[in-house]
């Protein structure tokens, strides 16, 4: 027999669970609760997933993007957040689709999903994400003639990712 090192993919079922139990903690990471910038905590890293606490403050964004081969589930644990996903219309043009999340509320996807997300306010927004696999690459994109993405550039990380 032949041993594989193919890479686990936990279920977004399994994945919300782990970011559901890590929410109630999510407040006590320091420099958690008022950022200046997006900044993130790694609280979890093993060898099927990874999670972060990401604080945003007002406006804190980050652009459209995937998760490379990963899955991942997001919880909301302070504030609120708008995700934007993209997809195609019948005819073929792109379609975003926004919708707000709030403390309590989860986002799951799983490999190919592309979103922005951004904190609109009022006040600072904070949130658990949890990757699997590990989190090995994010591409990021932009919308051209409202057609197509284009990808404008990939992030490639050989251990644990800094985000996201
Ligand atoms: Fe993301």
């Amino acid at each position: 027999m032949i041993a594989t090192s193919q890479p686990v993919r936990l279920g977004t079922a399994e994945l919300l669970a782990i970011a559901t139990r890590l929410a109630p903690s999510a407040q006590s990471w320091p420099g958690m609760q008022d950022p200046e910038i997006r900044s993130w905590h790694t609280v979890a890293a093993t060898d099927r997933y990874q999670a972060f606490v990401i604080a945003w403050p007002v406006g804190g964004a980050i652009e459209l993007h995937d998760h490379g081969d990963s899955a991942g589930a997001v919880v909301v644990a302070g504030g609120s957040l708008v995700e934007t996903v993209v997809g195609h219309e019948e005819g073929g043009s792109l379609q975003m689709t926004s919708r707000k999340v709030t403390r309590g509320d989860h986002l799951v996807f799983g490999p190919g999903h592309v979103h922005d997300i951004v904190n609109h306010g009022p006040g600072p927004a904070l949130s658990v994400h949890v990757y699997s696999p590990v989190l090995r690459s994010m591409t990021f994109f932009e919308p051209r003639d409202r057609e197509m993405l284009v990808a404008v550039r990939t992030e490639e990380f050989s251990t644990p990712a800094a985000d996201r």
